[in-house]
């Protein structure tokens, strides 16, 4: 089997805001059944957001980073998981974050996927709570800032 190659880019809300929030219909709102009203927040256009694109250019994956160094709306479309994209996603905010000089990553993450992000070094700094109806964990990863 060949090599699944992806990108990632980092742009601003206004240029990730299309294929961004299609994603995260599909994802949260049409697959998980979240509210779209609790989906949407007033908090994107403040936020680097991250999109991932398959070979033949179609967005399959997006997630975003608060000013605050807040990792969130991580989704990628149901087809394209177990590739590799999650990672290369998380991995391209965490290296924002790192440039951005945050000293840790947070994050609330869905419970079942709270494996997902250990792999990366996240660790749960909290009970289990929920949002939206869905069990979530917070989580934390150390960071060290870059040396200029
Ligand atoms: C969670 C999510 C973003 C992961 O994306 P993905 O593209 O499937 O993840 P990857 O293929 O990059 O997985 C990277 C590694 O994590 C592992 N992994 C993926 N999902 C996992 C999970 N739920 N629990 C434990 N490990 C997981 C993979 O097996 C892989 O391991 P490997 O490197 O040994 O092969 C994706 O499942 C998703 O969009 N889920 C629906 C939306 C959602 O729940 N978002 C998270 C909100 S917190």
């Amino acid at each position: 089997m060949s090599a699944q190659i992806f990108t990632v880019r980092l742009c601003n809300w206004e240029d990730a805001r299309l294929e961004a929030s299609k994603i995260r219909e599909q994802v949260f709102v049409f697959e998980q059944g979240v509210p779209l009203a609790l989906e949407m927040d007033d908090r994107d256009a403040g936020c680097d957001h991250a999109l991932a694109y398959s070979a033949d250019g179609m967005a399959v994956g997006t997630g975003r980073l608060l000013p605050d160094g807040h990792v969130g709306r991580m989704a990628v479309l149901k087809e394209w998981r177990g590739k590799g994209v999650g990672a290369l996603l998380l991995q391209t905010l965490v290296e924002k974050a790192r440039q951005r000089r945050h000293t840790s990553v947070r994050l609330n993450a869905q419970s079942y996927a709270a494996g997902f992000y250990r792999r990366y070094g996240f660790e749960v700094i909290g009970p289990e709570f929920m949002e939206a109806e869905i069990p979530h964990v917070a989580m934390q990863r150390a960071l060290a800032t870059p040396s200029d």
